[in-house]
């Protein structure tokens, strides 16, 4: 690696990417035999999404995959995180497979195999199969077989051409805003329920690592956690302790588990005593441990909120559109964290990036230079880890194209590519170029 003071350049082989996940970009979403997902459901209930949008079309990406894969190309990634949705193979969650939907990614693995992109799949990103949903969903214990099925069939289907493997997407996310918030599908608001989803999924990512790994042993298996920089909002003591306490429940309730075995005190304190079984299947070994990280949260003592007793208050600006504040020095915080208390895994920075309002120039151009700099800016911040001895094997933008961003509906975008819903036509932005030359260059010249 060299180093000096006006270029950034990463070690070589560092992995360049771009990711998205099936919801948000394929569309068909009733298509050739595919199930419906939660998401679907969530969508379609007036009042949950931003200007009532829904996934049915999204990018269409499910037809003009070849188009995207394409732009890959052309952008020059090394590395391509996607997720299969699960209804699509497995309509009702379990039983049958759905053929033509297997046919569809057996089809996307090839032609980024073929573009010379290593594909790398997450099996859940959100999607749940609507018939396991009536039967309970991850609230119930029986999900975890039906997971480690789901896991075992796509092995079988992909396994001889895909090599990396993400089990979850988030768990965080799932649990808390799907089940606690109700703010994501399947939009339940108790904490009962949630705390159960919380430790089903993690017993689920572990029972589907291990099916994974008997499967094919030079499988290369991680998950994908979503952590945040956590700060106390003062120095005083009720602060701190509230920040501590939003750390545990936000950050470590998903990562101390799989990396040290246990939970952290507050989900003992909320009531999960689980048998030491459960740990021991939780705690599988990773590859790698994969990092979405957008941001930093600001906590400070709240005593009316229950468990916690912290409340997220006001950040500081700069904002993103989105609300979040631009903390590159957030990831850094986070990626070393990892290196000095859970032992030093192989990281990589599974999602990063930005929305704001694009600036479409009368030419058609987008002037998206707020998100050069955010990426320039945590692109920076993830090098400084490596040079501090983590280890950091790659990093993907979110995401390739402006798409579905959840409760937000098609509002925000966070693209390097310019979706325009109507025509559904791609434009890359000024960002896509950039990040082009990042990679070409493996690195770039500080400003
Ligand atoms: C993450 C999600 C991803 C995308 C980004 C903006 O939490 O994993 O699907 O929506 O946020």
């Amino acid at each position: 690696m060299r180093v000096s003071s006006e270029r950034i350049h990463f070690p070589h082989g560092f992995l360049w990417g771009v990711a998205s996940s099936a919801y948000q970009i394929e569309g068909a979403w009733n298509e050739d035999g595919k199930g419906e997902s939660i998401w679907d459901r969530f969508s379609r209930t007036s009042g949950k999404i931003k200007n009532g949008d829904t996934g049915n079309i999204a990018c269409d990406h499910y037809h003009r995959y070849p188009e995207d894969v394409a732009l890959m190309k052309e952008l020059g990634v090394k590395a391509y995180r996607f997720s299969v949705s699960w209804p699509r193979v497995l309509p009702k969650g379990k039983g049958n497979a759905n053929n033509a939907g297997l046919n569809f990614y057996r089809r996307l693995v090839d032609e980024l195999l073929q573009a010379g992109i290593e594909p790398w799949v997450c099996l859940y990103h959100w999607d749940l199969p609507q018939a396991l949903q009536n039967e309970g969903g991850w609230a119930k214990r029986n999900i975890v077989q039906h997971f480690a099925d789901y896991a075992k069939l796509m092995a079988g289907e992909l396994g001889d051409k895909v090599r990396r493997w993400i089990i979850l997407n988030e768990p965080r996310c799932i649990a808390w805003l799907g089940h606690l918030y109700g703010i994501h599908a399947p939009g339940a608001k108790n904490l009962e329920l949630a705390l159960k989803v919380s430790h089903h999924l993690q017993l689920a990512q572990g029972k589907a690592i291990q099916t994974l790994r008997d499967f094919d042993e030079n499988f290369q298996i991680g998950t994908v956690v979503d952590l945040n920089a956590v700060h106390s909002i003062s120095d005083e003591e009720n602060d701190r302790e509230a920040a501590g306490n939003f750390d545990q429940f936000s950050n470590r309730w998903f990562i101390d588990p799989i990396f040290r075995g246990e939970y952290p005190p507050l989900a003992r304190e909320a009531g999960i005593r689980p048998e030491q079984e459960d740990m021991d299947l939780i705690k599988q070994p990773l590859d790698f441990l994969g990092v979405n990280y957008y941001t930093r949260l600001l906590v400070a003592y709240n005593p009316s909120s229950p468990l916690m007793q912290a409340k997220v208050v006001q950040k500081k600006t700069p904002i993103t559109e989105k609300g979040w504040e631009i903390y590159p020095n957030g990831l850094c915080e986070t990626l070393t964290r990892l290196r000095k208390e859970y032992g030093n895994p192989l990281l990589y920075v599974t999602e990063n990036g930005v929305a704001f309002e694009d600036n479409v120039t009368k030419g058609g151009q987008i002037q998206d230079d707020d998100r050069i700099a955010f990426l320039r800016d945590h692109i920076a911040a993830a090098y400084r880890t490596i040079k501090e001895g983590a280890r950091l094997g790659g990093y993907f933008v979110w995401t390739l194209a402006d798409n579905f961003e959840w409760a937000d509906g098609y509002s925000m975008r966070f693209g390097l590519v310019r979706t325009n819903y109507e025509t559904l036509e791609r434009t890359p932005k000024k960002s896509f170029y950039w990040y082009k030359q990042v990679i070409a260059n493996n690195g770039f010249a500080c400003p």
